[in-house]
């Protein structure tokens, strides 16, 4: 980039960006935040004031009105504070039993943002028609379902759900419920003319109860050398939201902690902060913190023994939230929003998979990804030339590891105009793509919102023309802040133009207007620095009084910002591109609410820490149970040099996050697994084919999300949610409904691992067959762990997946055959799930599939495993009413053959091993080891060849 004609390198911009460790001086606290400290300062004084206290909030029972159809509740509400000032609050009960409560100022001298829901939700839910409202004098309540009630109490305003009587969701229970009304700076009381400065004098006083004494931070604020000019003056939103039967709440990513929250008003000095949503570039963020990170997903879980519950808060400005425990089994949260409406969802459960489906109906699930999206991305910034990243490929090859993508970051940009390659280093991109994908790889080239200011990129210079900027606080001069490419502007992204301008800058095919013609359909899109990141902006982001499309400040959409990028515009851009439409992959570090459905996201810039590799698992387990399912974190860790063993296990956590990228930091040295000496490369060679052979169990793991909103991978409480031991568990985990139950080391020197087991039942570690036992009330087990070995077992009752034929991609694995590892139950039964489609286009709505079942059942002597049509049985989707088993795809795939039945745990070796409708086929069987009770070896029969296609039915029969 070049500065009063200097041009400044990515060493020089490093410069501006902070480089040490997290700079806690960068980002707030709550207590220098002005709506934070007036929100938590309610609680305060209702924590003192104890029975005394009372929410001012209430309801006019007069004015409550249920509609014609007896669905939709709306009220007045009013608050003592401002007896002038209106509210009115909304209830429906949807058709799966969601409650959405909404609040919003009447009236009022401004209207509040109200458009989050429009970005997040994937449709207006449909309101349910079968609820009858009781409108009581002092509560309007309907029951319905399996034994749930909702009651809207007022006076005080208070909303219970209840499940058999008990409490599940208590909103405003507590009375922090407050909705700052707009008012003039000279008059603070809003439509009460006339009023003398004595008079306000008066009514401060009388409100100072709840509000406090003074008009703290009202119409400005300062942080560090940053002035918000806040022209709306205070509009903040305090809710309280309790679970007084649930011990536990999960969600509300995106924070490096544990899965489970720990509480933010307790004595562990770390967790003083409440947990802050407010998407920001964190630099060197700590392992363990309640701080902000990239990503902010207003959705949490409360969970307990006998029922799970969610609230989604559907809000797009700054929100810091409180959580507490008041006793081991109740869980209270308090949630401050510095502007917009209340727009609850109460998700009712009551079981996790419920609460995933609940979600799923309001946000939609992730996208089915591009198959050879769920391989192995190599990236590092940056592969410095076209040759670089054709030698990176070469070293691949020859070290015979498989990898999918690779990755260029900003320096292939010339001065960090992004879509413009820098003709030194790369003069002929279209030759490097397309030598990439001469075997069947990709490429992903990064695209951020930062567009240079510079007369000559085309991108900034139309944007601007066509009047798609981001403003100033004035509303007219286009706004300019400092990224890598250094003066800087940004299309705002919330105006319908800029999305449909920025769309069809990825058209490889020349149009009209400047498109990336210098681009094939084999590069895909990163976004990233969408916070948006602003190194000279206040918390290295934009400034809160910015002005976006309809008016709107930044400080009521901060938090969507990077979604409608990714999403309509980029992921948009990239199906749209070519003659056949081509599922996109785009990988965003900002995310909202729905973002799951455009993208993948990645927990941003980590550190090659053992610490920063174990909180990454957590993270992609929060952000899998609050839909973002696409997930991972830099294997390696961005910054820092990890030594082998650290790589490794890095690489061991890798293959089991649903998006596997390898990146590091510019300063850090190579570290390309091929670079590793022995014995170590050989270990990431056969970690890389593990993840390979496994991509059908991820696969069907995604197909598994984008039907039900079931985590990709899944904590234990969402799996055995009725399991104590398992509430807090979040170091291992279950892979889909596979059965594989993976516990990654993060420490150093291990050489042994503890993988808890939930349930009487038997699981057998993947390499070994070595069997463990658990109990009815859970027990630890002791796994062997050397550096070659990740803890992983599976769960006795699955059939798994596999294919084992090591290749250099994942696209020349399409016609490779399949292994079925079917790993008998204690009773001798189990199951498993195969989908597969073209894994690139969208022939699959068109039911272009193959989605199998395979089932192991055993009668007295008999063992039977049948391969069944699903797709058949249960309609892969609703719109989907043209499935036909002889579709374009099971024909293309009708040579594909299971090569390998592996069956582990019979009781006896077999007297014969047939194909139903064939003749007896060729088997091995091995002997257990050990005795009853004890850790033994299974027992392993391998059926070889038994002649079957993968998409077609077929049974054989296993006789003792
Ligand atoms: C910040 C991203 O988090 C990181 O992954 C990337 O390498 C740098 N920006 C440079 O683009």
């Amino acid at each position: 980039m070049k500065v009063q004609g200097i041009i400044l390198s990515a060493a020089v911009l490093l410069l501006l960006h902070p480089v040490s460790a997290v700079k806690s001086g960068d980002f707030k606290t709550c207590s220098q935040s002005g709506f934070c400290r007036r929100g938590r300062a309610i609680a305060a004084r209702a924590r003192d004031a104890t029975a005394s206290w009372k929410s001012p909030y209430s309801v006019d029972a007069s004015s409550v009105s249920v509609s014609s159809e007896e669905a939709l509740i709306t009220a007045k509400v009013q608050s003592s504070l401002y007896p002038d000032v209106d509210f009115r609050l909304e209830m429906h009960v949807e058709d799966d039993g969601v409650v959405r409560v909404r609040m919003d100022e009447v009236s009022g001298l401004r209207k509040r943002y109200d458009e989050a829901a429009d970005w997040a939700l994937v449709k207006e839910p449909t309101i349910s028609s079968d609820i009858r409202w009781t409108a009581g004098k002092k509560a309007v309540s309907a029951a319905y379902g399996a034994g749930v009630e909702v009651v809207l109490e007022y006076e005080p305003l208070r909303v219970v759900v209840r499940r058999h009587g008990k409490e599940q969701v208590v909103i405003n229970g507590r009375g922090l419920l407050h909705m700052e009304h707009f008012r003039t700076k000279e008059t603070p009381v809003a439509n009460e003319e006339g009023l003398d400065e004595q008079d306000v004098m008066t009514s401060l006083k009388a409100n100072a109860w709840f509000e406090g004494e003074d008009q703290d931070a009202y119409w400005e604020e300062s942080f560090s050398k940053w002035t918000d000019s806040k022209p709306k003056g205070p509009e903040s939103l305090s809710v309280d939201i309790d679970f007084p039967n649930h011990g536990h709440v999960y969600g509300i990513p995106e924070h490096a902690t544990s899965l489970s929250l720990p509480t933010t008003t307790g004595d562990d000095p770390f967790f003083t902060e409440p947990y802050r949503l407010y998407n920001l570039d964190v630099f060197e963020y700590i392992a363990s913190s309640p701080m902000s990170l990239y990503g902010a997903i207003p959705l949490m879980h409360a969970h307990s023994a006998e029922s799970t519950v969610g609230v989604f808060h559907v809000v797009g400005s700054e929100t810091w939230i409180d959580v507490a425990h008041p006793s081991p089994m109740s869980s209270q949260t308090h949630w401050i929003s510095e502007s917009g409406i209340l727009d609850l969802f109460i998700l009712p459960g009551p079981s996790p998979d419920d609460v995933f489906a609940q979600y799923a109906r309001l946000t939609g699930t992730a996208a089915l990804p591009a198959h050879w999206a769920l391989g192995y991305h190599q990236c590092r910034w940056n592969y410095v030339s076209s040759d670089d990243v054709r030698g990176v490929q070469k070293q691949f090859d020859e070290a015979d590891m498989p990898v999918d993508v690779f990755w260029l970051d900003i320096e292939y940009a010339e001065e960090h105009k992004y879509m413009i390659w820098d003709q030194k280093t790369f003069p002929d991109p279209i030759n490097m793509t397309n030598d990439v994908a001469a075997f069947g790889r990709k490429m992903v080239a990064i695209v951020d919102p930062h567009l240079k200011r510079a007369e000559d990129y085309p991108v900034y210079s139309a944007a601007r023309d066509k009047g798609l900027l981001i403003k100033q606080s004035n509303g007219e001069d286009d706004f300019e802040g400092w990224c890598w490419s250094g003066s800087s502007a940004w299309v705002d992204f919330f105006n319908p133009d800029g999305i449909e301008f920025w769309a069809k800058l990825f058209d490889p095919r020349p149009g009209k207007e400047w498109s990336w013609t210098q681009s094939t359909e084999d590069i895909y899109i990163w976004n990233d620095m969408n916070e948006p990141s602003i190194f000279n902006g206040p918390e290295i982001t934009l400034q809160k009084d910015a002005i976006h499309y309809g008016g709107w400040e930044h400080r009521d959409v901060h938090n969507i910002n990077g979604m409608p990028l990714v999403s309509a515009a980029t992921s948009t851009g990239l199906i749209q591109r070519g003659d056949v439409r081509k599922r996109p992959f785009v990988l965003t570090r900002s995310f909202f609410a729905g973002t799951q459905r455009y993208g993948a996201m990645w927990t941003g810039d980590n550190l090659g820490t053992w610490e920063h590799m174990a909180v990454g698992i957590k993270m992609v387990l929060s952000s899998n149970i609050a839909g973002m399912v696409f997930a991972g974190s830099d294997v390696g860790g961005f910054f820092g040099n990890p030594d082998a063993e650290m790589l490794v296990r890095w690489y061991h956590v890798g293959i089991f996050s649903p998006f596997l990228r390898a990146h590091a930091h510019i300063d850090t040295k190579r570290r390309e697994p091929y670079l590793l000496t022995e014995p170590y490369k050989s270990y990431v060679r056969n970690i890389l084919r593990l993840r390979y052979s496994m991509l059908p169990v991820w696969y069907t793991a995604f197909r598994e999300n984008s039907e039900t909103g079931r985590p990709v991978v899944r904590p234990h409480y969402a799996v055995f949610p009725q399991d104590l031991n398992g509430f807090a568990i979040d170091d291992q985990f279950f892979l889909g409904s596979s059965g594989l139950l993976v516990k990654p080391v993060t420490r150093p020197g291990v050489t042994e691992e503890t993988v808890y087991i939930p349930e009487d039942e038997v699981y057998y570690e993947y390499f070994s067959h070595q069997t463990y036992h658990g109990s009815a009330e859970g027990k630890n087990v002791t796994v062997p762990a050397p550096l070659d070995r990740v803890p992983l077992l599976v769960r006795g009752g699955s059939i798994v997946p596999t294919r084992e034929r090591p290749r250099r991609s994942s696209s020349l694995m399409a016609q490779d055959p399949f292994t079925l590892r079917v790993a008998l139950s204690k009773s001798g039964a189990a199951k498993g799930e195969l989908y597969l489609d073209d894994g690139v286009t969208f022939a699959h709505r068109d039911g272009a599939l193959v989605w199998r079942e395979f089932i192991a059942a055993k009668t007295s002597k008999t063992t039977t495993i049948k391969s069944r049509d699903l797709a058949v049985e249960k309609p892969f989707a609703a719109d989907l009413a043209i499935y036909d088993p002889a579709n374009a795809f099971s024909q293309s795939i009708k040579n594909v053959r299971v090569e390998k039945v592996i069956v582990l745990g019979l009781s006896g070796k077999p007297s014969s091993v047939m194909l139903t409708g064939g003749g007896e086929l060729v088997w091995e069987f091995e002997e257990g080891a050990g005795s009853a009770g004890k850790e033994e070896r299974a027992s392993v029969l391998t059926i070889k060849d038994p002649k079957v296609g993968i998409a077609q039915d077929w049974e054989v029969k296993i006789t003792l």
